[in-house]
């Protein structure tokens, strides 16, 4: 068997790449996937994620989460991933449709009826993750690591301090963060590091499947904001939350405390690193500094060329 997951995520161009190498590794046992709004709105971010795993002919179940942050306006990144979320037009409607349990009971209840630790792999604004956490505590102690994107210990993507999922929804990152649970996080700092260059993307075409393909076209729609940034190419954030769970190797982490601005202001949702202990705070989190690039395409690549 292999090792339980729960990906908690708001498809989403990068989140697609997520559930693809999930869906490919043998060595995931992928329990469910919930969703939450973030990139766009729920009922799109839901439809998505069905539609990836349709497409990927996966049987994984998807259960819908919360539509909108703790507190604050419901903002999207709709200009980034396009109006649908998923502008992948061979990756039609979805063929099934979503559980009948919400995500926050679907989390709980399997948590708790868990004899193994689950890892959650959370790729979206954090609301769910808080949610569950509130409303059932002694979760905290089934989970073995939440592995989250999000944050960055240099510069935000939206606003100039805030990365966009800890942007949507800063209360509810404190209270992941502040959780007695292993955490890694990969902020910006480190999924910046892993772009997809024209030459990344032509090897993702050449392998010669569908799946390979579509994904490699679907990095096209939103290179062109990264390009206008002066990046060589789109940054492959979510998927670098699987590919440590599968090959922690593959990157330099460091444990520190982290919190999030949660003053508004300048610094609104901007995630804040103790990388010295100054505050002599717990070293809860295990902040991504170093990717292997080279190596996490090799294991993407691998990956997808699996499928379809
Ligand atoms: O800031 C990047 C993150 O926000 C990624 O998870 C992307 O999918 C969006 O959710
Ligand atoms: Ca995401």
């Amino acid at each position: 068997m292999g090792i339980p997951v729960i990906l908690d995520c708001d498809p989403g161009i990068d989140d697609a790449f997520s559930l693809a190498m999930a869906v490919a590794s043998d060595d995931l046992d992928v329990l469910g996937v919930t969703t939450t709004y973030g990139n766009v709105g729920l009922e799109l971010t839901t439809t998505n994620a069905l539609r990836v795993l349709d497409w990927l002919g996966s049987d994984i179940p998807v259960y819908k989460g919360i539509d909108q942050a703790l507190l604050g306006k419901v903002v999207d990144a709709a200009a980034v991933h396009g109006a649908t979320g998923l502008e992948a037009p061979e990756i039609g409607p979805p063929t099934t449709t979503p559980q009948a349990e919400d995500a926050i009971s679907f989390l709980i209840r399997t948590l708790r009826e868990s004899e193994d630790k689950i890892t959650l792999v959370a790729s979206g604004p954090l609301t769910n993750l808080a949610m569950m956490l509130r409303l059932a505590p002694d979760v905290a102690a089934k989970i073995e690591r939440i592995v989250f994107m999000g944050g960055s210990t240099d510069y935000g993507n939206d606003s100039p301090a805030a990365e966009f999922n800890m942007m949507c929804d800063p209360y509810s990152a404190q209270i992941v963060l502040d959780a007695d649970v292993p955490k890694t996080m990969f902020g910006l700092n480190l999924t910046h590091q892993v772009l997809v260059t024209p030459q990344r993307k032509q090897a993702m075409h050449d392998l010669g499947n569908d799946t390979g393909r579509v994904f490699a076209d679907m990095c096209g729609f939103f290179e062109k904001i990264y390009h206008s940034l002066g990046f060589e190419g789109p940054a492959l954030h979510d998927p670098c939350t699987v590919a440590w769970v599968l090959q922690p190797e593959l990157f330099e982490t460091r444990s520190m405390r982290v919190d999030v601005e949660t003053n508004t202001g300048l610094s609104f949702g901007r995630t804040v690193h103790d990388i010295w202990n100054i505050a002599g705070k717990d070293r809860h989190t295990d902040v991504a500094l170093k990717a292997d690039a080279g190596g996490f395409f090799d294991l993407m690549n691998g990956l997808l060329g699996r499928l379809r």
